[in-house]
């Protein structure tokens, strides 16, 4: 069954036909001024012009057109051409059992199945998980889980940062550590004892060696990062230790964020295919040497940008910059291991779209990256898109750091939410009956939903400030209150069932009840809007309204004090919601607490 908004779409696209106006303009959608209907249609200024009539006109057409189906009466005209309609009872009440009985609580799905991969997460090896990894985890997740739910076929792929420089610098800082590596039992031992947290230590300090300019260092961890990837067994050895100890650090951050990968691959994994598609790009003529490395122009003619020179002096460039394959090392970038996952997932997954969750910021990459694999026919360049989004500020409005000015790991982050959501809890007077190993799965499930649904409910483009008071407040916007507002349904279907009192049929009646009925109608059309513009901010806002929506109701329509048929429809009006709501806080990766 279709939304509301939708059939209203139908319908008046028929009188717009019959009438000879062009139905695309038939739109109708919901009504910012539900004073004077629910539902708004603007099409008949549009088509007024084509019509040769005054947009009155035509709007006058139209309603005298509109036989009163079962969804409105004829709809009302208001200021130049505006038609409202005000929604039936009936069409309120069919549409509230359908999502009542719906299994997908009134979604529809997509027309077409397509396989999808989403590459999300991407946290590098030996520099551990930190808050920039953050957004990727929980806006990555969340498209997958739309996607999915809507029907399509969905890999969701981690791409662990395990390939680059940074493993050179750490195989060079061991190095010196050791003081060399001949003694093989020594290093073995070193190995043994590695954590994540002495890689986490070492990879800073030594990154810094090369930023203030340490040429030697540099050179070195250039040399070790070419021996990895030329296959030297000894760098293989140290760099197989560095990544089993931070995947299973990561697999741990995952799992506390309810963050699940299908594909727990890295960049390492696309290595193999490296020579074959370097000697592809090669043979199709692709490549150009320059200074000894190896690039990939993707710029068309006249594309160029301004660049500032050195010595200050401006010039024009081609734009984007050729995509580096092949360092003047030999090594592979960061670019070349993309092209080739590329290469790979069209391999294996087939995908029809592979979907990059990636901060904002690497997007002239990824436009490199799209176009060499066009140019080289490994991918159309609309199956490959870039889903960017802003940072996770602090409160002076830059990217989120410690007090200290370092990254904040993620489970520092994670730590500190539940702090506060056990504080609240508290304060809340919510949980002092509850053993403590369920206070404590509360306070995390708090928690994480504080910090995806204040990431969440801005559009991803959008920077925003971390701030954890206001996002783990029980009232407004937030996390919490959605888990409080789901929690609470639950408890009132849980008395209902110890009365043994059973929902029934759903009749709208009452203000507040069709105000709910909206709601509930509206998921389908958040859901496809963020489905289409990979933003799950859509599904954020429509818990929230439903959450309102569900309030209102409660507060002016008693459930279990009234009787009969009255209260059987409100309390599957509750089961409803309490469906919809939970499945759309799942959407966005967030788990509902049985009581709170
Ligand atoms: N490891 C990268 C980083 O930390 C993110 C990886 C994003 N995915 C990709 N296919 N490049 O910046």
């Amino acid at each position: 069954m279709k939304d509301l908004a939708s059939a209203f779409t139908a319908a008046n696209a028929s009188v717009f036909a019959k009438l000879g106006l062009d139905p695309k303009h038939a739109d109708v959608r919901r009504s910012d001024r539900p004073d004077l209907g629910e539902f708004q249609a603007n099409g008949a200024l549009a088509v007024a012009k084509a019509a040769g009539k005054k947009p009155q006109e035509v709007a006058q057409s139209v309603a005298a057109e509109w036989t009163a189906t079962d969804l409105s009466p004829a709809p009302s005209i208001a200021g130049p051409g505006f038609l409202n309609f005000k929604v039936t009872a009936d069409a309120l009440t069919k549409r509230a059992q359908f999502v009542a009985d719906d299994a997908h609580a009134g979604a529809s799905s997509v027309e077409h199945k397509r396989r999808v991969v989403v590459d999300y997460g991407g946290p590098n090896v030996a520099k551990g998980m930190h808050v920039g990894h953050l957004r990727a985890s929980i806006i990555g997740e969340s498209v997958k889980r739309i996607y999915r739910f809507r029907g399509d076929e969905v890999w969701g792929d981690a791409h662990f940062g395990d390939w680059g420089f940074q493993m050179g610098l750490v195989i060079t800082a061991l190095e010196d550590e050791l003081g060399g590596f001949d003694d093989k039992a020594k290093l073995d031992v070193r190995l043994k004892a590695l954590t994540l947290d002495q890689l986490e230590a070492i990879y800073p300090a030594y990154a810094k060696r090369v930023k203030e300019g340490d040429i030697d260092v540099r050179d070195r961890a250039r040399k070790a990062t070419a021996a990895l990837q030329g296959g030297s067994e000894l760098h293989r050895t140290i760099w197989k230790a560095m990544h089993d100890v931070s995947m299973a650090a990561q697999k741990r951050d995952f799992a506390s964020l309810g963050v699940d990968f299908d594909l727990w691959l890295g960049e390492s994994d696309a290595d193999p295919l490296i020579p074959g598609m370097v000697e592809d790009l090669d043979k199709k003529g692709l490549l150009e040497d320059d200074q000894g490395a190896r690039i990939l122009r993707v710029a068309n003619p006249g594309e160029t940008k301004k660049k500032k020179r050195d010595d200050g002096t401006v010039v024009e460039v081609e734009s984007p910059d050729p995509l580096l394959v092949v360092s003047s090392e030999g090594s592979a970038m960061y670019g070349t291991t993309d092209l080739a996952t590329i290469v790979q997932r069209m391999r294996d997954q087939k995908p029809d779209l592979i979907l990059y969750c990636v901060d904002q910021r690497q997007a002239d990459h990824f436009e490199q990256v799209y176009r060499a694999a066009d140019k080289a026919g490994y991918a159309k360049r609309d199956q490959l898109e870039h889903i960017g989004f802003g940072t996770m500020n602090g409160p002076d409005g830059t990217p989120f750091k410690t007090r200290a000015g370092g990254v904040l790991k993620l489970q520092d982050l994670i730590g500190q939410a539940e702090e506060k959501a056990r504080q609240r809890l508290k304060e809340n007077e919510i949980g002092g009956d509850f053993s403590k190993e369920e206070f404590e799965d509360v306070a995390h499930k708090v928690a994480i939903a504080a910090i995806k649904f204040a990431d969440l409910s801005n559009f991803r483009g959008t920077s925003y400030i971390f701030d954890l008071d206001r996002f783990m407040s029980f009232e407004g916007k937030t996390g919490p209150y959605l888990l409080y507002q789901s929690v609470r349904i639950k408890s009132i279907l849980r008395k209902a069932e110890e009365q043994q009192i059973r929902a029934g049929a759903i009749e709208i009646e009452h203000e507040s009840e069709r105000a709910l009925a909206l709601a509930l109608d509206a998921f389908d059309g958040a859901l496809r809007a963020a489905y289409d513009k990979k933003a799950p901010h859509f599904l954020a806002e429509h818990a929230f309204n439903l959450a309102q929506a569900f309030s209102g109701f409660y507060t002016n329509c008693p459930i279990l004090p009234s009787e009969g048929a009255v209260r059987a429809s409100r309390l599957a009006l509750a089961a409803a919601t309490l469906k919809q709501l939970t499945l759309t806080l799942d959407l966005l990766g967030i788990d509902v607490p049985e009581r709170m």
